[in-house]
């Protein structure tokens, strides 16, 4: 696979998401630990995860933990995988999805995320969504804090608008390495965001980048172009997609999610 920058880690160009694998619907353990080898076996060096990707409330960091559990069994070398996790969502188990964005829990939750990955330092955190209760300057400031812990390699900053770009940009300088927002060939208004990274040389990572869990499998019928050109290649219309949208910018790297070894996705 060819790479892409992640701030000054090279990473392969499309990662994987870690979101099916944890939350309703997601498979058993075995199937899940098989996606992800099949991701490294592809090549894959950048993986997504967060903490609130789990299903009930008592399972926070379900996804961090089986990552873990995966890259420890992996019987090849991992020293080059980024696992980028998130912090400042919460799933009380109703389905829902809350927010956190407190300097106190955006700390608690880091530690705890260090814990379940089992690292000195995570390679990259993502401050999850924008709490419109807490000031984003406080939000982005904990990870500059952290940073100068020494608790995180990179930070990166999630759901942001070009405003919260620059503002994250002011807090945490170079410091600031990504920008995860959600970017299909369904969902394309985050393009100004996608602009301002590109200007910024801050790696952009498409979130559902196939359109979510529900709809990737129908993005051919859904758009006709991708089904043409995928019948041209002799390829599925999600490889198509992914190529489209790295041919956006350079600083593109998709992260779509899997729930089963489907190599086709990162070939
Ligand atoms: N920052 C945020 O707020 C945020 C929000 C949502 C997601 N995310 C991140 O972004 C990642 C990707 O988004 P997503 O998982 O929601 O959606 P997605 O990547 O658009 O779609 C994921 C689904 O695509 C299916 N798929 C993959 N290759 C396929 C192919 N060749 N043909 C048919 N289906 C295919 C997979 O099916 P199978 O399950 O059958 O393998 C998987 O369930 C997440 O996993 C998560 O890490 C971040």
């Amino acid at each position: 696979m060819r790479t892409r920058r992640i701030g000054e880690v090279e990473v392969g160009e499309i990662g994987l998401g870690g979101m099916p694998m944890s939350i309703e619907g997601r498979p058993d353990e075995t199937r899940s630990v098989a996606t992800i080898h099949a991701a490294l076996d592809a090549g894959v060096t950048i993986i997504d995860t967060a903490d609130a990707y789990h299903w009930h409330a008592d399972e926070v960091g379900h996804n961090e933990a089986l990552i873990a559990r995966a890259l420890a069994a992996y019987p090849g070398d991992i020293s080059g995988v980024l696992v980028a996790t998130k912090g400042g969502h919460l799933r009380p188990g109703d389905g829902s999805w809350t927010l956190d964005g407190s300097p106190r829990h955006l700390r608690q939750a880091c530690e705890a995320s260090l814990k379940r990955l089992g690292v000195d330092a995570i390679g990259l955190y993502q401050f999850h969504r924008p709490d419109p209760r807490v000031p984003y300057a406080d939000s982005v400031g904990t990870l500059a804090e952290l940073l100068d812990e020494g608790k995180i390699r990179m930070a990166g900053i999630s759901n942001a608008d070009p405003d919260q770009i620059r503002q994250a940009r002011q807090v945490l300088g170079g410091r600031l390495v990504s920008v995860q927002n959600q970017f299909s060939p369904a969902f394309r208004s985050s393009e100004p965001e996608l602009r301002l990274c590109t200007e910024l040389g801050i790696a952009f990572l498409p979130w559902s980048p196939l359109g979510g869990i529900t709809r990737a499998g129908e993005l051919g019928s859904r758009f006709a172009a991708f089904a043409e050109v995928a019948r041209d290649r002799g390829v599925s219309p999600q490889r198509v997609c992914l190529a489209w949208m790295l041919a956006k910018s350079p600083v593109v790297v998709p992260i779509p999610g899997a729930s089963r070894p489907r190599p086709v996705s990162w070939s």
